[in-house]
């Protein structure tokens, strides 16, 4: 079947692209677009229409694609041939025209578009810049200024926003067929010349002097570790300074460093991963669903607030349940509080708020339940009295409700077997703050039923998070793993290093914070109360917490009380290092018998990324996640790994497996086996010279 049809409707010809899911620009659909182009010059139509069928126009180049060796006609060559039409070409837009897509629109002579259309160019984030045009194109048609924002933070416009900026000629109301045809019969009518975005100039004393570097400035901070938001500035700049063709050459030429850049390697491998870990093995299309039109949180705390606001923001109604008023009040509050924070920062509206707001309610009768579809409980993280809890859902609670427990560590089996119906126990497992993190883990009991799994993907979706199966185990994926790094943080400051030197060399590895200041931040309490429930064997070695145990007893907590592992400035909250806490960690390395030493700093990232990668392996080879994309997907969304490492696992597969897999066996006869044996499958994979990636897809 043809990719690309064309037919003349009085005058006009119809080139109809029909491409699933999304007329990504495949190579099938870039030679038909040549060739069709290239026929209608010959026939008798005026003016050409170029339409998509299903859901989208084209939605960029064809991702799949890249890495492999290039196939002619290349997209470029695909916009040569249409910019040079002897007859105007109209691009007709509906759903997104992204990245090359909307490249090939911007190449048209004219473009209008529905006006819930979208337009833009997200190529930044996938490590790349538009590789077609549009930098040269943007800033000639809508200025520097919005082709620097647009093109370095690769956001989607409305049709109506890019009508202001000249980047679409017509928005249309209707049926867009409709609505381009009249357009073109305008356009013939007024014999409309051909229009190209290449023959406009700009002066380059209309632009600013400093804006190239100030803006190179900002994303140099703002983008840490990545080549493409500075390339895309250089194009932008090139548009300005030189002539459209080698403004185009300067393009291809970046264009190709992004895209063998093992930074876009790595966010294109986010890019399928995000979207695989939808999919669970098992489950299909047909799995049935439930109905899910209201939900309970139990818990109005830290977590059970936000995670409200989720589906208040997605339209369904929830309950608040409280063990009494005032729990009723003070979370409510806090959601309110939240929502104003948004309408502040222009985020959303007064009448939004409101909205949201009423459709929160709070409660303390479980009888009230009796009718809801989803409960999630989000009490303090206790196993009785969640299972208390959960038996309390199963009397009040109607036959098909989903009972998910948004536990951090508890077993979400003992949870289930704590009611009748363990089928429809699973956990939610949201990160804080829950209405703003992108991660929700879905963790799968021994019996949780399919079609609870299923719902609990499709509800992911519908919430705007993004979601991954976890088997069930102590702490699931995210925490299993942060429990390593967590430790060989502690083993590596006592053992000689600082917070200073451990935060900065995870810093400057991409993480968002080094992990001594994200425990400021989240408070060094949590951990140390979380410690005293645990028992001596969850615990562990006393050398793995006692620095954190140290600080708080001398009421230290973090950033909530101003020192920690760091000193607070009250007013600005900016922090400086404080000698007391080496004073501390000295003590407590003399009280554990450790002789301190200079540590460097390849040993400090290699010892904390290393155990990560060797807990996922291990997570891998039980089954507890399906694949290695969604341990990265899970990092990256919930725990502020870079994106442009891809993950832990990717980056293993970048360093190659079997550099990881000896430095852990050189760190094993270093330090013991308590904490570095290799993974099996680490191993096997190592020996054998393959990555986790391959593994994945092979399994
Ligand atoms: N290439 C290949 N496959 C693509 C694709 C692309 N550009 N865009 C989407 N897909 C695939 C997805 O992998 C998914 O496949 P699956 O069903 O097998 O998992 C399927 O299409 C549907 O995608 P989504 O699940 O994301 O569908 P949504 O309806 O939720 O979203 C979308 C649609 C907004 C178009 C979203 O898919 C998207 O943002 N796509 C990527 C857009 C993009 O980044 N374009 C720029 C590409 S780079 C480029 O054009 C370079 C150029 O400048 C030279
Ligand atoms: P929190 O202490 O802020 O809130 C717990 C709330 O539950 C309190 O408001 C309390 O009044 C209420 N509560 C206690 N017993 C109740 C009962 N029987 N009925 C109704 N309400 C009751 O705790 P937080 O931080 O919100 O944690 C809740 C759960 O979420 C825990 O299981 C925790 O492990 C998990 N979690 C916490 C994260 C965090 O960063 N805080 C992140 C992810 C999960």
């Amino acid at each position: 079947m043809p990719v690309v049809n064309y037919q003349i409707e009085n005058n006009v010809g119809v080139i109809s692209i029909n491409n699933p899911p999304v007329n990504a620009l495949s190579h099938t659909l870039r030679t038909e677009l040549v060739e069709t182009i290239t026929n209608a010059q010959q026939d008798e139509s005026k003016i050409l229409i170029m339409i998509c069928q299903g859901r989208t126009f084209i939605a960029g180049a064809d991702i799949s694609e890249f890495g492999k060796p290039p196939q002619p006609p290349s997209l470029p060559d695909v916009l040569t041939t249409i910019e040079a039409s002897n007859k105007p070409v109209i691009a007709a837009i509906h759903g997104q025209a992204l990245g090359g897509g909307f490249e090939v629109a911007l190449a048209c002579h004219y473009r209008c578009a529905l006006s819930s259309a979208k337009v833009g160019l997200p190529e930044v984030k996938l490590g790349l810049l538009p590789g077609a045009g549009g930098t040269q194109r943007v800033p000639r048609l809508a200025g520097v200024e919005m082709a620097l924002d647009m093109i370095t933070n690769g956001n989607p416009i409305s049709a109506e926003k890019a009508q202001s900026y000249k980047l679409i000629d017509k928005v249309i109301e209707g049926d867009l067929f409709a609505g381009a045809n009249s357009y073109a019969q305008e356009l013939i009518e007024t014999k409309a010349e051909l229009k190209k975005a290449r023959d406009i100039s700009i002066d380059p004393t209309t632009v600013n002097n400093d804006l190239f570097a100030n803006y190179r400035e900002k994303l140099a901070k703002r983008a840490r570790g990545q080549i493409a938001p500075q390339n895309i500035i250089s194009c932008i700049e090139a548009a300005v300074m030189l002539p459209m063709d080698e403004g185009l050459a300067k393009e291809r030429e970046l264009f190709i460093e992004c895209m063998q850049s093992n930074s876009s390697t790595a966010m294109r491998h986010l890019f399928f991963a995000q979207r695989e870990a939808t999919k669970v093995k098992g489950l299909n299309k047909d799995t049935p669903v439930r109905d899910v039109k209201s939900v309970a949180i139990i818990g109005g705390g830290t977590m059970g607030g936000g995670i409200a606001m989720n589906f208040a923001n997605a339209g369904i109604p929830v309950k608040l349940v409280e063990i009494n008023n005032e729990g009723i009040t003070r979370g409510l509050a806090i959601i309110e509080k939240n929502y104003s924070v948004s309408v502040k920062k222009g985020k959303l509206s007064e009448k939004q708020k409101t909205h949201c707001m009423s459709l929160i309610s709070g409660v303390i009768d479980y009888q009230e339940l009796a009718d809801v579809d989803l409960v999630i409980e989000a009490v303090f993280e206790n196993l009785a009295l969640k299972q208390e809890i959960f038996a309390e859902l199963d009397k009040s609670c109607k036959a098909g409700a989903i009972l998910a427990s948004n536990t951090s560590y508890q077993d979400i089996d003992k949870i289930a077997n704590a009611t009748q119906r363990p089928q429809d126990v699973i956990g939610l497992h949201f990160f804080s703050p829950a209405n703003i993190m992108k991660l929700l883990e879905i963790v799968r009991g021994s019996k949780t039923a399919d079609d609870v799994i299923a719902t609990s993907m499709k509800l992911a979706k519908i919430i705007n998070k993004v979601s991954v199966l976890s088997g069930n185990c102590y702490g699931f994926i995210g925490n299993r793993i942060l429990r390593q790094y967590a430790r060989e943080a502690q083993l590596c400051l006592i053992e000689g290093s600082s917070p200073q030197q451990i935060d900065s060399v995870m810093q400057n590895f991409g993480m968002a914070m080094g992990p001594f200041a994200v425990g400021d931040l989240a408070g060094l309490d949590i951990g140390y109360k979380a410690r005293q429930g645990l028992s001596d064997e969850q615990r562990g070695e006393e050398k793995t917490y006692c620095i954190a145990d140290a600080l708080v007893e001398m009421d230290r907590l973090g950033q909530k009380n101003g020192a920690g592992y760091y000193q607070y400035d009250p007013q600005t909250r900016a922090r400086s290092n404080d000698p007391l806490v080496m004073d501390v960690v000295e003590q407590q390395a003399k009280a554990q018998g450790i002789k301190r030493r200079q540590f460097d700093d390849d040993e400090i990232l290699n010892r904390l990324t290393f155990t990560m990668i060797n807990e996922g392996a291990k997570i891998l080879e039980e089954g507890i996640a399906q694949r290695s994309g969604d341990i990265d997907i899970v990092y990256v969304n919930g725990y502020g790994f870079p994106v442009f490492r891809g993950g832990p696992m990717q980056y293993a597969d970048s360093l190659g497996l079997k550099n990881v897999y000896d430095t852990i066996c050189q760190y094993r006869e270093q330090y013991g086996e308590q904490y570095w044996q290799a993974s099996v499958l680490l191993k096997d994979l190592a020996l054998s010279n393959k990555t986790f990636s391959e593994w994945s897809k092979d399994k």
